[in-house]
C-alpha cells in the first residue's frame, strides 16, 4: 500500500506538476484543462455501471473488441469512447478511468475521472427506470472525489483543480428516446413540447448545482439525431429504414431550449463558462454522407441485425458482429463505432477548441 502510494505520488509529482502550475508566460500551456470530469449517459460512461443492479450494461463481449487486449470494460463501443476520446485530443490522457468499481491511483484521480451512467438522464424518472447512477447522485460521488483529491494535493491546490477542470455534461438522449417516446408515464403528464422544457429546467438545476460546486468552464453537450439512430430507424422508419423527422425534430427543439438555457446561465452565473456544444449537425453529416467518411454503412450497428441490439441483446451468443467495424458508423442500435466517435471528436475539437474558452 505504502509503496503504490510513494509511487503515485512520484508520478504526480513528475506529471502533473507542470501541468497544474505552468511557468508563468507559458500561456500555450496553460490552455490545456489540468482535468476532465465526466457526467451523463452510456454516451461516456466507461464503467460505471459494471457494478450497479442495471440492465444497462456491457462488460461483456463483443464490446471492447477493438479495445486494448479485447477487453470489456463496461464503454459502450467497440473501442474508445468520448472521454476517452476527448482527454486525449486535448492532451490530458489517454482514458478516462470510472470513478467506481476500479482502484484509482492519485494520478488518476487529478487528472479526472468520468461519474457517467448508462441510462441517465436529466429526468430523473429516466435513471429510476433502469436504475442507473441519477444526475443527482453523480453529483454526489464529485464531492466525494473532491474531498479525495483535497487529501492528495491539499485545500489550495483541489480549488484549483476543481475551478480549472473542463467539465463535460452528456445526457438528454434516454429522456427523449426512453423515457418520452418509449414508455407512457410522462406522456401521460407532458405533450412533447412540455416535456422538453422540463427536461431543460431539470438540466438548469443539473449545471447551476454543479457551478455551485465549483465548476466554471462547464461543456453541456446537446443530443443527436435520435430519429436516425438504428433503433429508431427499425421503429419508425420503415422499409427503407429512413430517419425518423418526428424524432429529429424532437431533438433539435431540445437542443434550441438546452443552448438558450446555457447561454442565459453563463449571463447569471459569476465567471462561468457554459458552453453548448452541437453533436446534431455534425453527426448527421456523418450518418448521411457515411461514405465519404469510408463507412459502408451507417443505419445499422456492427453488433446485431440492426433491430432492437443494445447491451443486453448485443451479446456474443444472441448476435452476430460485423468483421470489420471501422466500417460502421454504428456500433449497436445506440452507440457509435470508435471510428465514428473519433471523427465526431475530431470535428468538436476543431469548432470548440480544448472545451475551456
Ligand atoms: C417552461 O416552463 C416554465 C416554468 O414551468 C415556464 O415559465 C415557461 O414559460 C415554459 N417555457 C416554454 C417555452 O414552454
Ligand atoms: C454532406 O456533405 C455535403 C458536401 O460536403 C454538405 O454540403 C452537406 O451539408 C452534408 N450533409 C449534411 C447532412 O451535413
Amino acid at each position: 500500500m505504502e509503496m503504490r502510494a510513494a509511487l503515485s505520488l512520484v508520478i504526480f509529482m513528475v506529471f502533473v506538476r507542470p501541468i497544474l502550475f505552468p511557468a508563468s508566460g507559458a500561456k500555450e500551456t496553460s490552455a490545456r484543462p489540468p482535468a476532465i470530469l465526466i457526467f451523463g449517459d452510456s454516451i461516456v460512461d466507461t464503467g460505471n455501471n459494471n457494478d450497479v443492479l442495471t440492465v444497462v450494461k456491457c462488460n461483456f463481449p463483443p464490446y471492447g473488441k477493438d479495445f486494448v487486449g479485447h477487453k470489456a470494460t463496461g464503454r459502450f463501443s467497440n473501442g474508445k469512447i468520448p472521454s476517452d476520446l476527448i482527454a486525449s485530443q486535448i492532451g490530458i490522457k489517454e482514458y478516462v478511468p470510472a470513478y467506481l468499481g476500479i482502484e484509482l491511483s492519485a494520478y488518476d484521480l487529478i487528472t479526472g475521472v468520468s461519474f457517467a451512467s448508462g441510462g441517465s438522464g436529466f429526468d430523473p424518472l429516466t435513471s429510476q427506470l433502469v436504475s442507473a447512477i441519477s444526475m443527482d447522485e453523480q453529483l454526489n460521488l464529485f464531492k466525494e472525489y473532491k474531498e479525495k483529491v483535497k487529501a492528495i494535493v491539499g485545500e489550495k491546490k483541489a480549488e484549483y483543480l476543481t475551478c480549472n477542470s473542463a467539465y463535460l455534461v452528456v445526457t438528454g438522449t434516454d429522456d427523449l428516446v426512453n423515457t418520452y417516446f418509449t414508455t407512457p408515464f410522462r406522456r401521460f403528464q407532458f405533450d412533447l413540447l412540455s416535456y422538453i422544457n422540463f427536461t431543460v429546467q431539470s438540466a438548469s438545476t443539473f449545471i447551476q448545482k454543479l457551478y455551485h460546486l465549483g465548476a466554471r468552464k462547464i461543456n453541456v453537450v446537446g443530443v443527436p439525431p435520435i430519429g436516425c439512430l438504428p433503433s429508431q430507424r427499425t421503429l419508425a422508419g420503415g422499409i427503407e429504414r429512413r430517419c425518423d423527422p418526428t424524432y429529429n425534430k424532437a431533438a433539435i427543439a431540445f437542443n434550441s431550449q438546452l443552448s438558450k438555457e446555457t447561454q442565459r446561465l453563463t449571463n447569471s452565473l459569476p465567471k462561468s463558462m457554459i458552453q453548448y456544444v452541437d453533436t446534431y449537425t455534425p453527426l448527421l453529416d456523418i450518418i448521411l454522407n457515411a461514405s465519404i467518411y469510408g463507412f459502408t454503412e451507417s443505419n445499422r450497428g456492427c453488433c446485431g441485425t440492426g433491430t432492437l441490439e443494445v447491451t443486453l441483446t448485443c451479446n456474443s451468443l444472441t448476435t452476430v458482429t460485423c468483421e470489420d467495424a471501422s466500417k460502421f458508423v454504428f456500433w449497436d442500435s445506440y452507440h457509435l463505432t470508435e471510428r465514428a466517435y473519433e471523427i465526431l471528436i475530431t470535428k468538436l475539437i476543431q469548432r470548440y477548441g480544448t472545451f475551456m474558452d
